[in-house]
């Protein structure tokens, strides 16, 4: 059984309320149920993690590297902009990983094209609001299957 951990970013505890317009109408729980869901119907072991503070995120990536998961899926919500220390941790632990955004980040502000992940990511599924997160487990089973 493959084990693939979620990681959401600062503000993201907030979705359903936060800039609906851009980030859809669910909440993160309805987001990460129906993921949840969706691992169980493919024979996945999922969990997942949300922080506002990028130390926290960083703890939990190395802790990853320490459980033994397979994969990661990621949305570091504003930290894609900014943390170094993020990508690092992911480097560091050595676990492929996808990176989620539910807006369409490059079609966004320019400061938003600034990226500490894409580079170094299995692949880059964004703008399809909660629904990113389905294709990038998708997307993984693809992988895994070929
Ligand atoms: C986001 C896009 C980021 O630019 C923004 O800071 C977020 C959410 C997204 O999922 O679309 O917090 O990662």
């Amino acid at each position: 059984m493959i084990k693939v951990r979620v990681f959401n970013g600062p503000n993201l505890n907030l979705l359903g309320q936060r800039e609906p317009g851009i980030y859809g109408q669910r909440t993160l729980q309805d987001v990460m149920q129906e993921l949840e869901q969706f691992a169980a119907d493919c024979g996945v072991q999922l969990d997942h993690m949300q922080s506002n503070s990028e130390g926290k995120m960083v703890d939990a990536i190395q802790q990853a590297g320490e459980d033994g998961v397979d994969y990661i899926i990621i949305n570091p919500a504003g930290y894609t902009h900014t943390s170094v220390a993020i990508r690092d941790a992911l480097l560091s632990v050595d676990i492929p990983f996808v990176e989620v955004h539910l807006s369409a980040v490059n079609s966004r502000e320019s400061f938003r094209r600034v990226n500490f992940f894409s580079d170094i990511a299995s692949g880059v599924i964004s703008g399809f609001r909660g629904e990113s997160y389905l294709l990038a487990l998708q997307a993984i089973l693809n992988r895994i299957e070929s």
